[in-house]
């Protein structure tokens, strides 16, 4: 079924992605799932889960169907290797190591020495992956990022052929995956009979860019709300240009402007990655009504904001709520202390 307002059918979009390179790592299409005991609790808005937890490789996650393009990008470039770098937990460069021993290339991580810098949860899976894992004191962003180029030149020259996962292009290309997201969800609501309101999602980046472009590039009802992981005071601006350079990417004639981005940073407590009170509760709330595990950084305090808005009217009983759960479960294992 066609919106009035779409500036592609489905059939047109999912054509376009189809087209880029990409390599083949996850179980796509991730379930949509109804989550009516959390609906129950919360009195009233029917809640829907899409199990993005669930895209398979390495315990899943969003990361999946973003390297997806990213590696696949590197790959057509003829890439043997994949130099990653974040935060220690970073669920980013556990989905990198796995999927780069699954296409049997070289996968070079270096970690931003932090509290969670341990050889547990994501760390763990890192090393048992058997990525090249280094801890580095410098600061997530340029600093990092520099450190990675000067990497790829030192493997250069021993005659390798890296490829460093960074914005802009990366954060392009994740849009253009969670723009297929959108496809997914699309073509999983038209079966189940459901047209919703929301989708909620961690994000101050790719994953919100592409829900954006999506939903306007198929003219759906559905409107995301991105709850920032972190407080970047820029993050407007980087989700409308990464979900503007994906529909440049993908040839799509969809404008995305500011108004187009709804995002907030209320929920990021002290800092990114530190605990909030209403992250933890909202992380056992998912647990024991629906038997999902989410995660510290991101899904639990995406989760609190999604709670709040139910409660201060922001969502009405009558709506209905998509989650976007972006995984993240393998970092609980290094908060063990702080959450039990
Ligand atoms: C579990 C989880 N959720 C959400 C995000 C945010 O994704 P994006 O940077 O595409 O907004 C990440 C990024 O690392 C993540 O690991």
């Amino acid at each position: 079924m066609s919106s009035p307002n779409a500036a592609v059918t489905r059939e047109q979009l999912c054509k376009k992605i189809d087209q880029l390179p990409q390599v083949d790592l996850g179980h796509f299409p991730t379930p949509l799932e109804e989550c009516p005991r959390l609906s129950e609790v919360l009195g009233g808005p029917r809640i829907l889960i899409k199990r993005e937890d669930c895209s398979g490789l390495a315990f899943g996650g969003n990361k999946v169907r973003q390297l997806t393009f990213t590696i696949g990008d590197g790959v057509d470039q003829g890439a043997d290797t994949i130099i990653q770098g974040a935060a220690s937990q970073s669920n980013h460069c556990r989905q990198a190591a796995a999927a780069s021993a699954k296409l049997g290339l070289k996968c070079y991580l270096r970690l931003s020495r932090d509290s969670k810098s341990v050889r547990q949860g994501n760390v763990l899976l890192d090393d048992l992956a058997g990525a090249d894992v280094e801890f580095v004191d410098a600061s997530m962003g340029a600093e990092l990022d520099a450190i990675k180029y000067a990497l790829a030149d030192e493997l250069r020259e021993q005659g390798l052929k890296p490829h460093v996962l960074a914005a802009p292009r990366s954060t392009a290309l994740a849009a253009v995956a969670f723009s297929w997201c959108i496809a997914e969800i699309h073509e999983q609501q038209e079966a189940m009979g459901i047209d919703a309101d929301w989708i909620y999602a961690a994000s101050a980046g790719g994953t919100q860019g592409g829900l954006i472009l999506g939903t306007k590039a198929l003219g759906m009802k559905l409107k995301p709300f991105g709850i920032a992981p972190i407080g970047w005071p820029d993050r407007t601006e980087r989700i409308r240009i990464a979900a503007n350079d994906a529909a440049a990417i993908l040839g799509l004639d969809v404008a995305i402007t500011d108004d187009d981005v709804r995002n907030s940073d209320d929920y990021v407590g002290e800092d990114y990655g530190s605990l909030t009170p209403e992250c933890v509760d909202a992380l056992k709330l998912m647990a024991q009504t629906e038997g999902i595990f989410l995660d510290p950084s991101y899904t639990s305090k995406a989760l609190s904001g999604l709670i709040d808005h139910i409660q201060t009217g922001h969502i009405s009983s009558d709506e209905t709520v998509i989650f976007l759960h972006t995984g993240g479960t393998p970092a609980l294992f290094a908060y063990n202390e702080e959450l039990v």
